[in-house]
């Protein structure tokens, strides 16, 4: 009998430098540079009613008002920030970039902290939001918030960044934002949505996920990160082909309802079953 040839040694592959399987390496190399070399004469914009020069000038404000169009945009804070944010509140942006949504909220709360892993997007959102005292910038090198945080926040948003972030990402900060969160604070997420209809056209348009081109899930795994964290879903996104984002993506808004978390009950009924067993 003739011995089966052993398989052939496989040579682990040549990963490029930024790892792409470090999800934040890999978001903030593509980031740094994308704020370094942004112009705002000449970066493509998903808004196709803007063709000449003079309406370019007139439309844009900001870094970020490339995508999706501000009408669309508009729409989305009104719904999913200013009705859960007061001029008391103290709140938290996760990846402002240059300040497109920061631009809209600084002026209605107490406090904005401005976070992000670009400090080249920092930079900009500081030009942004320069006439404000009451806005701190925070750069980020690792999903995780001081401990100086902890229970700080009414409301917590992240507007066109869970797009970019995979699944291990999104379920740090999840956990990190219920840190962050007091009891009964609300956070407003944004996520990718295979069952939109530009969700799932977006997707099949591309060969594997990179981080301009958006990681895809659905709003069922939402439902299972919020239920592993102890948030609890209060408002979320129908489908709407007359908005750019509501007809591609999944909105939705977290409440933390309470500070005892599913890991302290596992482990009170781990400490339970041990006496029973004793
Ligand atoms: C498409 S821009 C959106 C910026 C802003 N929220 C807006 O809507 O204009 C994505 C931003 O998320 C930031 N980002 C990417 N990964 C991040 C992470 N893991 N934590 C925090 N920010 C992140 C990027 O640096 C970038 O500034």
């Amino acid at each position: 009998m003739v011995a089966p040839k052993p398989p052939t040694m496989r040579r682990s592959p040549i990963i490029p430098k930024p790892s792409k399987w470090d999800n934040l390496e890999y978001n903030r190399e593509y980031w740094d540079t994308y704020a370094k070399e942004w112009d705002k004469k000449k970066v493509g914009m998903d808004n196709a009613d803007i063709v000449t020069e003079a309406q370019r000038v007139a439309y844009f404000q900001v870094l970020g008002d490339e995508w999706g169009n501000k009408t669309d945009v508009k729409k989305i804070v009104e719904e999913y920030i200013y009705p859960f944010i007061i001029q008391e509140s103290i709140v938290g942006e996760i990846g402002v970039g240059g300040g497109r949504i920061a631009s809209m909220v600084a002026l209605h709360v107490k406090e904005l902290y401005c976070f992000d892993i670009s400090a080249k997007m920092l930079k900009k959102a500081r030009g942004t939001l320069s006439y404000y005292t009451h806005v701190k910038y925070i750069l980020l090198d690792q999903p995780k918030f001081s401990a100086d945080l902890k229970e700080k926040f009414d409301f917590v948003y992240s507007f066109d960044v869970f797009v970019h972030l995979d699944l291990h990402m999104m379920w740090k900060y999840f956990n990190e934002i219920r840190h962050i969160l007091k009891v009964d604070g609300k956070a407003f997420l944004h996520t990718t949505n295979l069952k939109a209809p530009d969700g799932w056209k977006h997707f099949a348009s591309q060969k594997h996920y990179s981080v301009q081109h958006h990681y895809f899930i659905s709003p069922e795994i939402i439902q299972i990160l919020a239920e592993h964290a102890g948030l609890k879903i209060i408002k979320e996104s129908n489908i709407d082909n007359s908005n750019f984002y509501l007809n591609r993506d999944y909105l939705f808004i977290l409440q933390k309802t309470t500070n005892i978390t599913p890991a302290i009950i596992q482990g009170l009924l781990n400490i339970q079953f041990c006496y029973a067993n004793w």
